[in-house]
């Protein structure tokens, strides 16, 4: 993260204090976001740098052009950029000698200045469907490498170019993934080795927003859902975003660059939308963002990339007011135009809370804890129900677990009548270990243990609460210790938690 120069200390502005409230750390600062500027009312350039540098984690920004005000904006930031090549000048840039200019116009006045990482060639080429663009993207990028190389930049810059989900001609199950015939050897052979020789990563737009319907919205959001079943691998995915990423994956590797890191050049969700539009709004917005930054920050990968870590550009950083189309394409913005937050994503920084716009940092602390989401998660946390949830809820999230365990592990069996955690037959009890059961079984997410807020992560060493909530939910902690002493029946229902880690 770049040093900020020290701000002039201000008194905290009824803004400020919104700012405070709505801090949160669940992100070990790196997200990336897009700049977008289709818009008339944006702050200045310089304004955006600061407040970004300043008051929020966000430590890459893409733009969609390499627009000199900006990429100027962003010096002495360290913030990392992207800058892309607008579509219609792939065809010249496949000519060294413009390609040397495009360089010596764009790039090398601002750099190092500015941190420009990446150069980014077109955006979602493959799916304009334009002959010329399509057939002159590699050899474009391949010239734009052979420039960088000539002004000494080649290692300090990376050349990508941005797909759509749209190469793939199929996505389900993800082991099937495939590129378009057509694409695959003739185009994305060539760029994979491109991108291969130049160290440099394969980058996708995935939008699980437009991909969900009402039955798969919680699918879609990173919610508790029944998840899909990839038949060829028995791997149970619960998010969407992990199965088309593994769908991309799949793709890649039967062409042979299954090593190619990938990047999430744009996702999102939109707050606002047309009343037809499945999801759209404020508070799914705010979850769809917060757990993809968590999820891709977290280390978890995905079931066919194990352990990954996966740079993210969220979309956007703005509502943009001058965007055509339905009303959800002006409304995917973190940020409205005055710099405040389109609603509560985690993006601010604790201790600094500003809008550049009015003031520099305070020097309040927030009181706002991490919460582990960006933390490796590991055995010995584990999901409880949260003091004081009433009991209706507690017995939704029972029914809603049991139908989801269905056929993983033992399920629901030990708390119906006859199983072992049937006593204490009550719903607090059951509720304790079905919402554990499932937090274990999907991986100890922070986010399978939301219950709509009525769960809450302990990470308490279970022998001291079972000596104090033995008649409450003792079968929780049974669980921890047939495990840990025997690895007994339970173990088998925890090779999907505590003991295949912990052991
Ligand atoms: C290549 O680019 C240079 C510089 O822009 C231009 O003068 C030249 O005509 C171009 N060559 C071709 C074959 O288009
Ligand atoms: C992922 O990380 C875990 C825990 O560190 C390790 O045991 C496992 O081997 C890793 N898997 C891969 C494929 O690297
Ligand atoms: C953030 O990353 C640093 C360095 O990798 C690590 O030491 C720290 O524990 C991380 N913090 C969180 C909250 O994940």
């Amino acid at each position: 993260m770049a040093a900020s120069s020290s701000p002039p200390h201000h008194v905290p502005t009824a803004l400020t204090l919104l700012f405070i409230l709505v801090s949160a750390t669940t992100t070990n600062g790196s997200i990336g976001v897009n700049y977008g500027t289709v818009a008339d009312d944006l702050p200045p350039p310089g304004e955006v740098a600061r407040f970004l540098l300043q008051s929020t984690v966000i430590n890459r920004v893409r733009i969609f052009d390499p627009n000199p005000e900006l990429i100027q904006a962003f010096a002495h930031t360290g913030i990392q950029i992207t800058v892309t090549v607008p579509n219609d000048q792939i065809p010249r840039l496949a000519n060294l000698s413009f390609a040397q200019q495009w360089i010596k116009s764009y790039i090398q006045p601002y750099f190092p200045a500015t941190n420009l990482v990446r150069i980014l060639v077109g955006n979602e080429v493959l799916s304009t469907g334009n002959r010329l663009l399509i057939g002159t993207l590699v050899p474009a990028m391949q010239t734009l490498h052979a420039a960088l190389a000539g002004a000494s930049l080649d290692r300090r810059i990376q050349i990508s170019t941005p797909h759509s989900l749209g190469i793939l001609s199929a996505s389900t199950p993800p082991s099937a993934g495939k590129f378009h015939g057509g694409y695959d050897v003739h185009i994305l052979k060539p760029l994979l080795g491109f991108l291969r020789s130049t160290n440099s990563p394969f980058m996708i737009n995935p939008y699980p927003f437009f991909g969900c319907s009402e039955e798969t919205l919680d699918y879609a959001l990173f919610r508790p859902n029944l998840g899909f079943l990839d038949p060829n691998t028995r791997i149970r995915y619960t998010n969407m975003l992990d199965a088309q990423l593994d769908a991309v994956f799949s793709a890649m590797k039967s062409l042979g660059f299954g090593d190619l890191e990938i990047v999430i050049a744009e996702t999102g969700w939109p707050s606002k939308g047309e009343p037809s539009q499945i999801g759209a709004g404020q508070e799914n917005a705010a979850q769809y963002n917060r757990n993809l930054m968590r999820h891709v920050n977290s280390g978890d990968g995905t079931p066919l990339m194990p352990n990954r870590t996966f740079e993210t550009y969220i979309f956007s950083l703005f509502n943009e007011d001058l965007k055509p189309g339905p009303t959800c394409e002006r409304n995917f913005g973190l940020f409205g135009p005055d710099l405040t937050p389109a609603y509560d994503v985690g993006i601010l920084r604790p201790t600094v809370s500003t809008a550049a716009r009015s003031s520099g940092p305070t020097a309040t602390p927030s009181p706002a804890e991490p919460d582990g989401g960006g933390e490796r998660k590991g055995a010995g946390k584990w999901c409880v129900a949260k003091e004081g949830a009433d009991v209706d809820s507690l017995q939704r999230n029972i029914d809603y677990v049991c139908g989801a365990l269905v056929g993983l592990g033992p399920g629901c069996g030990p708390i119906q009548e006859g199983g072992e955690c049937f006593f204490p037959d009550t719903v607090r009890a059951h509720a304790a270990y079905a919402m554990n059961a499932f937090y274990q079984a999907m991986g100890r997410n922070d986010y399978d243990c939301d219950f709509r807020r009525t769960g809450a992560i302990t990470a308490v060493d279970p022998s001291l609460l079972l000596l104090k909530l033995r008649f409450d939910s003792f079968c929780v902690y049974a669980f921890i210790f047939t495990c840990d002493d025997d690895g007994g029946r339970w173990c088998n229902f925890a090779g999907y938690g505590n003991c295949k880690y912990g052991h």
